[in-house]
C-alpha cells in the first residue's frame, strides 16, 4: 500500500485493494477465562454481545450490496465488492465460532443468533433493496469507528486474552479495509443524502438498544446485572479516561454532512502497522 497524504477520499478509496484473508486462529476454548477482557465482566459482556450479532449482521450486508451490483459500472469497486463480501462472509465464521464459545459458557448465543436471522429474514422481505443499502452503509460506517478506536487505542484492548485480541484487531483491520464499499456502492447507483442520514439516526437507535439488550441477558445469566461493580464498569468504559464516546463521537458525528466520505478520515497507516507486524493467513 502506498500511503500519500496528499489524496482525496475518492482517491484513497479508489485505490485500496481488499483481499479475502483466511485466518488460522486457534483458540483454546477450554483455558480461555469467561471475563477474557482484561477480568472486566461489562468490557467483556458488551464485546460477546457484539460478536453475537456480527454473523447474521454480516450477511445481511453481503445481501444488501450484493443486490446493487448490477447498477455497478466502476471495474475497480466490482473488485472491492468481491473483497468485501469475502471479508464479511469471513468475519461471520469466525464470529460463529466465537459464539460457540459463548454457548459453551451457558450464554444463549445460539437463541439470539436464530432470532438475528428470524430479524435480519423479515428486513429483507419487507425493505426495499435501497433501504437495506442505506442500512448497511450506516452500520459499516459505526464498525469502522469502533475499528478505528481498537487499532488506535491501545487501552481498548489492554488486558485482553491475546488470541481475541488478534481477533478483534484482524477484523477492525478488515472492517477499515473496506469501509467505503457499501457507501461508495450506495453513491454510485444514486443513494441520497436524507435517506442514508436517516437510516444512520434510525441504525443509532436501534445499535444501541440491541447491544445493550443482549449485553443485558448476558449480565442477567451472570447474576450480575445490578451488580454495582459492573456498572462502575460500563460507565468508565463509555466515559471515562480513553473511553469509547470520547473517541469515536466527532467521527460518528462526521456522517452526517452532506459530503462525507468514509476515507475523509484517513487511518491506512493502521492497516500498514497491522501488516507490517507480519500476519500468518492464507489470500483467498
Ligand atoms: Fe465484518
Ligand atoms: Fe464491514
Amino acid at each position: 500500500m502506498t500511503i500519500t497524504k496528499k489524496q482525496t477520499a475518492l482517491e484513497i478509496s479508489a485505490q485500496m485493494d481488499i483481499p479475502g484473508r483466511k485466518m488460522e486462529f486457534e483458540f483454546d476454548l477450554d483455558s480461555l477465562p469467561r471475563y477474557w477482557h482484561s477480568g472486566d465482566i461489562f468490557k467483556t459482556t458488551y464485546m460477546n454481545a457484539l460478536s453475537c450479532l456480527f454473523p447474521e449482521g454480516e450477511r445481511m450486508f453481503i445481501d444488501a450490496v450484493r443486490d446493487h451490483k448490477h447498477l455497478v459500472k466502476d471495474e475497480k469497486l466490482l473488485q472491492q465488492i468481491k473483497g468485501f463480501i469475502k471479508q464479511e462472509a469471513i468475519h461471520g465464521h469466525e464470529h460463529a465460532q466465537f459464539n460457540k464459545y459463548l454457548d459453551k459458557q451457558g450464554y444463549p448465543a445460539s437463541k439470539v443468533e436464530a432470532f438475528e436471522k428470524r430479524e435480519k429474514a423479515w428486513m429483507k422481505k419487507i425493505m426495499p433493496a435501497r433501504t437495506r443499502l442505506a442500512i448497511t452503509s450506516a452500520v459499516e460506517h459505526f464498525t469502522a469507528i469502533m475499528a478505528d478506536d481498537i487499532l488506535n487505542n491501545p487501552a481498548s484492548t489492554e488486558g485482553m486474552d491475546e488470541e481475541f485480541k488478534a481477533l478483534w484487531k484482524w477484523h477492525a483491520v478488515e472492517e477499515t479495509e473496506h469501509k467505503a464499499v457499501a457507501f461508495d456502492v450506495y453513491q454510485q447507483t444514486g443513494g441520497g443524502y436524507f435517506q442514508r442520514v436517516i437510516a444512520m439516526f434510525m441504525v443509532t437507535i436501534m445499535f444501541c438498544m440491541k447491544v445493550s439488550t443482549v449485553q443485558a441477558i448476558f449480565l442477567w445469566k451472570d447474576g450480575k446485572l445490578f451488580s454495582p461493580k459492573v456498572w462502575w464498569q460500563g460507565i468508565k468504559m463509555y466515559f471515562g479516561k480513553n473511553s469509547l464516546i470520547k473517541n469515536i463521537w466527532r467521527n460518528y458525528i462526521d456522517y452526517y454532512r452532506p459530503s462525507f466520505h468514509p476515507w475523509d478520515h484517513d487511518n491506512r497507516e493502521l492497516l500498514q502497522e497491522w501488516i507490517d507486524k507480519g500476519q500468518s493467513y492464507k489470500t483467498v
